[in-house]
């Protein structure tokens, strides 16, 4: 392990350790009277509060979401306050308690483990607070709503852009994270369109691996591995999203280019190889889009309104009430008429002055 990553790790401790002995003082003070100490920590108990928990602020696209909802929600006149657990899931149901115990009217959470964040809606429930599963599910709970994009066509999305271009050869599949249930149904949609090539042998799947905290150095590292001990010359790989396909490129070394990767999120770095031509594609799905339709549907919530929407998600546990917005494949053809027209990156981020 390199020297910095070893500093990473040690911080990652040190931040984890200080927000649990937070969470655990937090708790205790706000045992006493839970009025009062909604008093304390909101600064203004006439306005609505919001809660936000992400799984991480390490990948571009969270740090997105947070200013976009915590824009939105301002502007809609409202309070909110985001913390990120980086991956741990017991650090974010610490956090979760933390905001309940502040006094939040409405929880908005990216579950890092979609089953292990149910006690988070029990938590919540508990307190009388009403839970939204924002982009990724929460399984297995009573959950209020989930706002999302249409995640199996995402992952139809990535392998479709592949095969259009090779329909035949050695492929290999580079999954997320297996806690998060994006993952399952990326992987999922990839597969409804691989299965035909795969059954007539036309396409050879010799790797499919799944990715621990969607981590961009384990996208590389494992498959960089598999790619030293096997005499494999792969033709393409369908990447889950934009940082795990900066891995695979990594590990393609100087076959970079001639294979396709796919990838998802729209990130500088994504975009920047789709424009270069070392990534195929990536799956843009608008940030201010679920950021806003999340901070009204947060507000109506709190405000005690009932919300009908037009579809639903089993989720182990029931029929969550669902919207599910619509994801957009980018290739290098369309960058300027899908990301820099909706502003989402501008021409000089992108292909510089
Ligand atoms: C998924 C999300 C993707 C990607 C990934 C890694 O749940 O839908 O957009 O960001 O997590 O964080």
């Amino acid at each position: 392990m390199s020297s910095k990553n070893k500093a990473n790790r040690l911080l990652l401790l040190l931040s984890t350790l200080l927000l649990l002995v937070l969470g655990a003082c937090n708790t205790e003070s706000a045992s006493d009277s839970n009025e009062d100490t909604d008093q304390k920590l909101r600064s203004n108990p006439d306005q609505i509060y919001v809660g936000f928990v992400l799984d991480t602020l390490r990948e571009e696209r969270w740090y997105r979401d947070k200013e976009a909802f915590e824009g939105a929600v301002r502007e809609l006149g409202a309070e909110v306050k985001t913390l990120a657990a980086n991956g741990n899931q017991q650090v974010q149901i610490q956090q979760a308690q933390l905001l309940i115990n502040e006094g939040v009217d409405v929880l908005v959470v990216v579950p890092t483990d979609a089953d292990g964040a149910s006690e988070i809606v029990t938590l919540a429930h508990a307190a009388g607070v009403k839970v939204i599963s924002y982009d990724r599910l929460i399984r297995g709970a009573d959950l209020d709503y989930y706002l999302s994009f249409d995640n199996v066509k995402v992952g139809e999305l990535q392998a479709q852009e592949i095969v259009n271009r090779v329909d035949q050869g050695t492929f290999a599949y580079v999954g997320g994270s297996e806690t998060d249930n994006n993952a399952i149904l990326f992987r999922e949609g990839a597969m409804n369109v691989l299965k035909p090539f795969i059954d007539s042998g036309a396409i050879n799947l010799v790797y499919d691996n799944y990715t621990e905290n969607w981590e961009p150095e384990r996208a590389r590292d494992q498959l960089a591995s598999f790619l030293a001990s096997n005499s494999v010359q792969l033709d393409a790989v369908v990447a889950a999203n934009d940082g795990t396909a900066g891995g695979v490129v990594e590990a393609l070394g100087a076959r970079a280019g001639e294979v396709e990767v796919s990838g998802q999120d729209a990130e500088l770095a994504g975009v920047r190889r789709v424009a270069e031509g070392t990534q195929t594609m990536t799956v843009y799905k608008s940030i201010v889009l679920i950021a806003e339709r999340a901070a009204e549907l947060a507000i109506q919530v709190a405000s005690g309104e009932e919300i009908t929407t037009e579809s639903t998600v089993n989720n182990g546990q029931a029929d969550i009430p669902s919207i599910l917005l619509e994801p957009i494949a980018v290739t290098a053809e369309n960058i300027r008429e899908t990301i820099i027209k909706e502003g989402h990156l501008s021409e000089s981020d992108i292909y510089g002055e």
